[in-house]
C-alpha cells in the first residue's frame, strides 16, 4: 500500500446523507458547465470542469481575473492526475508524500488541457486537496476540477463559505459549505517540469519540508524570472480595503495620528483601535484572511502587522503579509 493510500485508509469522512446529495447535485453542475464553491483544506474554491473551455472561461469572468494567470487542476487521485499532466518520477514521489495535502505541483500539461485552464501555458498545476467534500465532489463529477480561490481577483482569499456567498455569490450555482479552512493560506506551488524544482508560491507545505522529502535544494525564481513562471505573482494580492503596513517591532509611525489595527502573535506597544494576537505562527497564517476581513468592517483605518519569522508556514504568511501591503 502506498503512503498516501495509507493516509486515506480508515479514515472518516464525516460527510453526512444530506451532504452526498449536496455533492452529487454540485457535481452535476460541474458536468453541465456551471461553477461551484467548495471548501479545501487551504482556501475555498470556485470550480469548473477543467476539461470544458467554456466552463472555464466563466470562472475568470466572475473573479475579474487576468486570462494569462493559470488555474489550478483539482483532482482526486494519480490516476486523474496522469491524466492531464505528464507525470515525472520525482512528481510521484512528492504526491506520495505530500497528497492528499496543500501542495501544487506544475508539470508538462496534456493535450487534453483547454488552453483557457492553463493560461495559455504549456504546463499546468495539479493538486489533490485534503478535504473529504472537496474529494468527494471530484470523484463524483469524474472529471479535474480547476479552481482559483473563491474570491473577486486581488481580494483576501475566501477562509469560509459565507465569505465566497459575499464576494461571487451571484456567478455561482452553489457553494457546498465545509466550514472554515484549516490551512487558511493557498497551497504551495512547486514546478518540478524542469530539473530542480522551484518554488513559485510558498504555501502550506513548507520548502524545508520538500527539501527532506527530496534531499535536494528547492530553488527560489530568480528576479523577473519568476514573472515568467508563475503569473499570479504579477498581480496585486490579498488586498484588505484599508492600508496594512507591516513592523518587526510592536508599533508602526505610520499609524501615528490615525485609527489603527495590530494584528500579529505579540502585543503591541499603544493601545489600537482593534487588536487581534494569535497564538502562534500557524495560528496567524489560519486566520490571516478573515482578520483582513473582519478588521475591514472595522473603524480602523490603518492595518499594522507584525512581520513573522520565515520558517515553516512563517514564510508563506509572510508572503500574503507583503502582498497584503502591496510593497
Ligand atoms: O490552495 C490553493 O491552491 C487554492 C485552492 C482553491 O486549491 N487555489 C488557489 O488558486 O490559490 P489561485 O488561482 O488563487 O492561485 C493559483 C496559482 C497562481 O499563482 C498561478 O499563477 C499559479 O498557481 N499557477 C497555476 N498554474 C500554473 C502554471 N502552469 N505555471 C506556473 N504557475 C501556475
Ligand atoms: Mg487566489
Amino acid at each position: 500500500m502506498s503512503r498516501m493510500e495509507e493516509k486515506l485508509e480508515g479514515r472518516k469522512t464525516g460527510i453526512d446523507g444530506e451532504m452526498l446529495s449536496e455533492i452529487g447535485l454540485a457535481a452535476q453542475k460541474i458536468l453541465s458547465g456551471e461553477l461551484v464553491g467548495f471548501p479545501t483544506e487551504t482556501v475555498y474554491g470556485l470550480g469548473a470542469n477543467a476539461l470544458d473551455a467554456e466552463a472555464v472561461t466563466k470562472i475568470y469572468s466572475a473573479k475579474g481575473r487576468p486570462s494569462d494567470n493559470p488555474l489550478i487542476i483539482h483532482v482526486c487521485d494519480i490516476k486523474m492526475a496522469e491524466s492531464v499532466v505528464e507525470l515525472n518520477w520525482r512528481a510521484r514521489f512528492l504526491m506520495d508524500t505530500f497528497w492528499p495535502g496543500p501542495l501544487s505541483l506544475v508539470l508538462k500539461a496534456k493535450e487534453i488541457v483547454p488552453h483557457v485552464t492553463r493560461g495559455g501555458l504549456d504546463t499546468a498545476a495539479i493538486r489533490m486537496p485534503d478535504n473529504p467534500i472537496a474529494l468527494e465532489l471530484i470523484r463524483a463529477a469524474g472529471v479535474p476540477i480547476a479552481a482559483p480561490s473563491a474570491n473577486r481577483s486581488g481580494r483576501p482569499s475566501p477562509t469560509d463559505a459565507v465569505t465566497v456567498r459575499e464576494d461571487i455569490g451571484d456567478s455561482v450555482s452553489m457553494v457546498l459549505d465545509g466550514g472554515p479552512a484549516v490551512v487558511g493560506l493557498e497551497s504551495t506551488v512547486l514546478d518540478v517540469s524542469g530539473e530542480d524544482p522551484v518554488l513559485l508560491r510558498p504555501g502550506g507545505v513548507s520548502k524545508e519540508e520538500i527539501e527532506k522529502a527530496l534531499h535536494i535544494p528547492v530553488l527560489l525564481p530568480c528576479d523577473g524570472e519568476s514573472i515568467k513562471r508563475s503569473p499570479g505573482t504579477r498581480y496585486r494580492h490579498y488586498a484588505p480595503g484599508i492600508p496594512l503596513v507591516l513592523t518587526d517591532s510592536s508599533y508602526s509611525n505610520e499609524a501615528e495620528g490615525k485609527k489603527w489595527a495590530w494584528i500579529g502573535t505579540s502585543e503591541p506597544e499603544h493601545s489600537p483601535a482593534v487588536k487581534i494576537i494569535f497564538r502562534d505562527t500557524e495560528e496567524y497564517a489560519k486566520e490571516l484572511f478573515r482578520a483582513l476581513r473582519v478588521i475591514e468592517k472595522s473603524e480602523a483605518e490603518i492595518i499594522v502587522a507584525q512581520i513573522p519569522d520565515e520558517t515553516g508556514i512563517g514564510r508563506a504568511l509572510k508572503d500574503r503579509l507583503v502582498r497584503a501591503s502591496g510593497i
